[in-house]
């Protein structure tokens, strides 16, 4: 054994005090325990409150870009991400005063020595414990389960893209329109505080939030003039049919539902349901701002854009009435206040992490 070993635990693990703890484990014998612990495939350590690692089994081998002799007295910040070391020690600290509550999380590896990986740790507080004096932290290399689910969001957002494509071919008035009703939405919902995740979803819904209009003859959709009744009802399908293709789609958030709901208003005057208030999802609520204002800005076959005053005009009008008051305010700060363009294709305000899960 190398010095990897050295400093485990060479008295009993209750420090000496008392009964030793009556568990499965204690009876296996210290022997065994350290044998377990030493071919143990997960990485076991010991790290001090200082972050300093006390001890390391040998599946720390090449790890950190270290040989497992060399890693013990090094610092988390050596180990781990510039970024992330801060956050990990911080868990460490809360967990001080807490005898043996484990703690969970996740971090980089540093880069400076080899390529990074992704690693989830469980860290035991055995600080109060004479013969530990540290935290047990059992850590797992999970770099590749990481990338595959990356890799899915990513071809899930290609596949999101590409369907966002097939509407505006078709409809080539509204080309750019469902992107920078996306774009708007997604800053919205940022504005409004909501996570990450609910954003994201947001800013999916709104990027293919009239999908469904793909089910509605083109000659209707691109012909210049106002509509008839009939055709008006047909256009109207677009919210309902742009639900039933995306609900068979596996999305973890009410993307279909949001889609379904962008024509709807608080007061129950939109369609296809006519919900009322909160019936209505805040993402639907949120797209339908988003939608209308971009829609009133922009040029139309039948009409040309009356701008970005006007649109906002319209909407303040609705606020509280037909339009969510909450993410009207929202919408006229990021556009009047802090001067977001909707008809840029500059990178919009909200940057939240491109996830799904
Ligand atoms: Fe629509």
């Amino acid at each position: 054994m190398g010095k990897s070993t050295q400093v485990l635990p060479a008295g009993m693990p209750n420090g000496g005090k008392g009964e030793p703890p009556d568990t499965a484990a204690w009876h296996l014998g210290l022997h065994a325990l350290a044998s377990l612990v030493e071919n143990s495939p997960e990485l076991v350590a010991v790290v001090d409150v200082d972050g300093v690692l006390r001890y390391a089994n040998p599946a720390h081998e090449g790890f950190y870009g270290y040989e497992a002799d060399s890693i013990v007295g090094r610092g988390i910040a050596e180990l781990v991400a510039p970024e992330d070391a801060p956050k990990v020690l911080a868990l460490f600290h809360r967990t001080v005063g807490r005898p043996d509550a484990t703690v969970r999380g996740s971090f980089r590896t540093s880069p400076q020595r080899g390529p990074q990986r992704v690693m989830e740790f469980a860290a035991t507080n055995k600080v109060q414990d004479t013969t530990i004096r540290g935290f047990i932290v059992h850590s797992k290399d999970v770099t590749d389960r990481v990338e595959a689910v990356e890799r899915l969001e990513d071809l899930l957002r290609e596949t999101i893209t590409a369907f966002a494509t097939i509407v505006e071919f078709r409809d080539p008035y509204t080309a750019g329109h469902q992107r920078r009703v996306a774009r708007l939405a997604a800053a919205i919902a940022n504005r409004l505080g909501l996570h990450a995740d609910e954003v994201d979803g947001i800013e999916v819904a709104a990027s293919i939030h009239d999908i469904g209009k793909i089910a509605i003859p083109a000659e209707i959709l691109a012909r210049p003039g106002p509509l008839t009744e009939a055709e008006r009802r047909l256009v109207e399908c677009h919210a309902e049919r742009g639900a039933a293709i995306l609900e068979r789609v596996p999305l973890p958030l009410p993307v279909a539902e949001m889609v379904a709901q962008h024509h709807e208003r608080l007061d129950g005057s939109g369609y296809p349901e006519g919900l009322v208030g909160d019936d209505i999802l805040l993402g639907a609520r949120i797209i339908a701002v988003a939608d209308a204002v971009e829609a009133i800005a922009s040029h139309r076959p039948y009409r040309p854009g009356k701008g970005i005053d006007k649109a906002l005009g319209i909407v303040l009008e609705g606020r509280g009435i037909t339009y969510d008051a909450d993410v009207v305010n929202a919408c006229v700060e990021l556009i009047r206040d802090e001067g977001l363009q909707i008809e840029s294709d500059a990178p919009h305000v909200a940057s939240s992490a491109r996830r799904f899960a």
